[in-house]
C-alpha cells in the first residue's frame, strides 16, 4: 500500500469486548459501510439496528435523544441543529393547508412569526390567545376545528404559568393535539401531563454554558415517526460534537437547575420588596396570581425572573449598563447571570392591542440567574438600582 492510500485507510483500532470508555466517544463521522449492500439497504430502510449516514442518525447524537426522551417521560425524540429548528419542524411537520393552530400572546416571539409567516403563506390559519384566556380557548376550539395547540410554561419572556391540565383536556376534547415549549421548565417538569409534544431549545439548560445551540422534540413514537422523514429532509441535524457536549452537560443538569432555581427564589423576593421594581413575575413567589397552580405543576420554577422597573423605559438601558455580573444578552439558563434591558424586550410584531395583551410594558426586564455566590448577585442588583432609585 502506497502512503497516499495507507492515509485514507487508516489502521483499524479493535477493542476489547470486556474494556469500555466511560463515556462514548464522538462519532465525529459521517458514512458507515456494512459488509454486505443488502444490510446497508435494510439498516437505511429502518429495518435492523445500525447507523448509514450521520444526517440520518449518529450514535453520540442518538444516545442525547435517549437521554432527553427519557427525562421527559416519553417514547422518542429527534434533536435538531437548533430550538427555533425543532419549533418550525415541529410546526411545519404536523400541519398541512386548511388547518388551524391556536397559540398564545404571552409566548416566544420566533414561535408566532413562523406561526402568523411561515405557516400562513402555506395556508394554516391561527388564533393567538392570552395564556390566561381558558373561556377563550374553549370557545375557539368549539367554534373551529383545530389541529394542535401550542403553548409554554412558563412562557418566555413574560413567565406566566399556563393550566396545563385545562388546556391539555380541552385539546383532547375537541380532538386537537397540545405541544408545549417546555425550554424554561427544564427536562425533568410537566412529564405527567397528557401533553402530546414537548419542545425544547438545548441551548440553554443542557450544557449551561451557552457553548452549544440544538432543539428536540420528544413525543409518543408515533408522532415522532410522523415527524422524522420532514426532519431528515431538513437537513438541520445536530452535530456529534454538540450532542456529546450536552450529553456531558446535561450530568450536571439537575444541580445546575435546582440551585439556579432557589437563587432566583431569593433573587425575585430581594426585587419584590425593592421600591425601584414592580410586577416582579417569578414562579415560586407566593404573591403571583398562579401561585397554588405553578407549586402544583412544577417541582423547580427555574432561573428567569421578569420585572418592570418603576423609572420605565430609558431607565432599563442604564440599569442594565451598571449591572456588574450580569452579562446583557438573550437567552437564559446558563451558569453566568443575564439581564434583557427593555430595548431588547420589546416584539416588533405586536400591535399596541397584542402588547397590552403580552403583558410586556415599557421597563420590562427580563433576568436570568445564574451559579454566582447570591450575595454577590444581590449586592450587584442593589448598585444597579440604586443608579436609577437613588
Ligand atoms: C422558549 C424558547 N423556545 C425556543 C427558543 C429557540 O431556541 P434556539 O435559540 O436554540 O434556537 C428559545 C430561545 O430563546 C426560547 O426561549
Amino acid at each position: 500500500m502506497k502512503d497516499e492510500t495507507r492515509v485514507n485507510h487508516p489502521p483499524a483500532i479493535e477493542l476489547p469486548d470486556d474494556n469500555y470508555p466511560l463515556n462514548l466517544p464522538i462519532f465525529q463521522n459521517v458514512k458507515w459501510e456494512t459488509e454486505t449492500v443488502l444490510e446497508g439497504e435494510r439498516i437505511a430502510r429502518g429495518e435492523r439496528p445500525g447507523f448509514f449516514y450521520s444526517r440520518l442518525s449518529n450514535p453520540s447524537v442518538r444516545q442525547l435523544e435517549l437521554m432527553l426522551a427519557q427525562l421527559q417521560r416519553r417514547d422518542e425524540c429527534m434533536v435538531t441543529a437548533s430550538g427555533v429548528n425543532a419549533v418550525a419542524q415541529t410546526l411545519i411537520g404536523l400541519t398541512r393547508a386548511g388547518d388551524h393552530v391556536v397559540f398564545f400572546t404571552e409566548g416566544y416571539g420566533p414561535t408566532r412569526q413562523i406561526i402568523r409567516g411561515m405557516l400562513a403563506r402555506f395556508g394554516v390559519t391561527h388564533s393567538m390567545l392570552s395564556i390566561d384566556d381558558l373561556a377563550g380557548l374553549e370557545r375557539t376550539l368549539s367554534t373551529r376545528k383545530t389541529r394542535l395547540v401550542w403553548f409554554e410554561s412558563p412562557t418566555n419572556p413574560i413567565n406566566k404559568i399556563a393550566d396545563i391540565e385545562a388546556i391539555t383536556r380541552l385539546a383532547r376534547a375537541h380532538g386537537a393535539l397540545t405541544a408545549i415549549d417546555n425550554t424554561a421548565a427544564g427536562f425533568h417538569q410537566h412529564g405527567e401531563f397528557d401533553i402530546d409534544l414537548f419542545v425544547h431549545s438545548l441551548t440553554k439548560f443542557a450544557t449551561g454554558a451557552g457553548d452549544v445551540m440544538g432543539g428536540a422534540v420528544i413525543a409518543r413514537r408515533e408522532l415522532i415517526d410522523q415527524l422524522r422523514s420532514d426532519f431528515r429532509l431538513f437537513g438541520a441535524h445536530l452535530d456529534a460534537l454538540s450532542a456529546s457536549i450536552m450529553v456531558r452537560g446535561l450530568k450536571t443538569y439537575f444541580v445546575r437547575y435546582r440551585q439556579q432555581s432557589a437563587s432566583a427564589q431569593t433573587v425575585a423576593e430581594f426585587l419584590e420588596h425593592h421600591p425601584a421594581c414592580t410586577r416582579v413575575r417569578y414562579p415560586g413567589l407566593a404573591s403571583q396570581p398562579k401561585a397554588e397552580l405553578a407549586r402544583r405543576q412544577m417541582r423547580e420554577f427555574g432561573s428567569v425572573i421578569c420585572f418592570d422597573l418603576v423609572a420605565g423605559y430609558e431607565a432599563g438601558r442604564k440599569f442594565t449598563e451598571s449591572l456588574q455580573l450580569f452579562a446583557r444578552t438573550p437567552s437564559f439558563g446558563s451558569t453566568e447571570s443575564l439581564a434583557m434591558p427593555p430595548q431588547m424586550m420589546q416584539p416588533k410584531d405586536f400591535s399596541p392591542e397584542d402588547l397590552a395583551l403580552s403583558s410586556i410594558g415599557p421597563g420590562t426586564v427580563r433576568l436570568s440567574i445564574g451559579l454566582e455566590d447570591i450575595e454577590d448577585l444581590k449586592a450587584d442588583l442593589t448598585q444597579a438600582l440604586e443608579t436609577i432609585h437613588p
